[in-house]
């Protein structure tokens, strides 16, 4: 069974709800009442209140999952786990060799994942619809709790493609691979995206109290109305972070291991920007929410992240930063340390579905031979 959700959710005070703060919540009206990704799923599947934990946006249980739900993620893994080896940092690759087990036949038990990972570092996974919002996702990392999503993606019945190739078809015998390709693309965190890309890190003691600073970092953030900022932080370090390692570079990030074609861009492609992580930098930097980074910012170590962030007061930095970003996603800066220097030409050539970028993918999959 999960654990009960044992401490108060904060009052974030107006400052969450000053429509001036950036990036506050996702639109949504909480539970019970949202339009949930759920929408993706066979029809008829609903949520009332009485699937969650009190307001935690938490869900009492993960869902019974459909044969052709388990698929995708078999599908998803199968095509993942080949990019690990070599490319993943040791220390995922530390905590996936002991989670393995548990996520090859299909979508995994979140009660089966935290009897690994509660004894290791005392998180767990707690299973939420979808992305929920800020305040929330900030109070259950504090508690070292880290919410992953329970739809997967793919399959969305409304796109004409799956309607089409699924047309006259039970629920149960809904097949998925007619979407073969927006199955490798990440639209939203999904269960793959945060069991996948996530867990095995959170496997990792200094990771681990990393996400956790992070959480408590979260209402200063919000105080200081520099969430975004903050935001961009996560983003280039949980989700987008590289780490260079005897001599390589290897990804830690979730965005990056739980997307085939991110990995080898990120690693091998000559478009991008590869700098040294600064966090008062990375603060600055705006990101790509739609198409692979345009930079990517490389630690030493987590240990390294860890020690360059964590417990650290942001206070001072937040009073001088402006609203919004002061860089773009391309800037390289004469104060960077930088590890490689992209062309960009995957970003000029317009990214992810035109022709040169196409083709760029294609060489790079070739080269690198999946
Ligand atoms: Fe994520």
């Amino acid at each position: 069974m999960l654990d009960e959700v044992s401490t108060s959710i904060p009052d974030m005070g107006r400052a969450y709800y000053d429509p001036l703060v950036q990036d506050a919540g996702n639109g949504l009206t909480g539970p019970g009442g949202a339009l949930y990704r759920y929408a993706i799923r066979p029809e008829g599947y609903r949520l009332d209140d009485e699937d969650f934990i009190s307001d935690s946006w938490q869900l009492k249980r993960q869902p019974d999952y459909t044969p052709a739900e388990h698929a995708r993620w078999r599908l998803l893994f199968e095509n993942q786990r080949k990019m690990l080896p070599g490319r993943a940092c040791k220390d995922f690759m530390e905590g996936f060799e002991q989670l393995e087990h548990l996520f090859k036949d299909g979508i995994p038990s979140f009660d089966d994942i935290n009897a690994i990972l509660k004894p290791a570092t005392g998180w767990t996974v707690v299973p939420v619809p979808e992305l929920i919002p800020d305040n929330i996702f900030f109070w259950h990392l504090e508690n070292r709790r880290f919410p992953a999503g329970v739809f997967i993606r793919g399959g969305d019945p409304k796109t004409k493609k799956v309607k089409e190739a699924n047309e006259g078809r039970a629920p149960e015998f809904v097949e998925y691979t007619a979407v073969e390709d927006d199955l490798f693309y990440l639209q939203e965190p999904d269960t793959f995206h945060d069991i996948f890309g996530h867990v095995p890190m959170l496997m990792n003691p200094f990771f681990a109290d990393y996400i956790q600073a992070y959480g408590a970092g979260g209402r200063r953030a919000i105080e200081y109305n520099r969430l975004k900022n903050f935001g961009s932080v996560y983003w280039y370090t949980v989700e987008f972070g590289l780490i260079e390692e005897e001599g390589e570079l290897r990804v830690y990030g979730a965005g990056i291991l739980s997307s085939p074609d991110e990995t080898l861009f990120s690693l091998y492609s000559d478009s991008p920007h590869r700098i040294k992580m600064v966090p008062e930098r990375v603060m600055r930097t705006d990101y790509v929410i739609s198409d692979f980074q345009e930079t990517y910012f490389v630690v030493d170590s987590i240990k390294a992240l860890y020690e360059s962030t964590a417990g650290r007061d942001f206070t001072p930095i937040y009073k001088k930063l402006p609203a919004g970003f002061t860089y773009a996603t391309t800037a390289a800066l004469d104060t960077d340390v930088i590890v490689t220097e992209g062309t960009q030409e995957y970003k000029f050539c317009g990214g992810k579905g035109k022709p040169r970028a196409v083709k760029h993918m294609e060489a790079l999959r070739e080269a690198h031979r999946r």
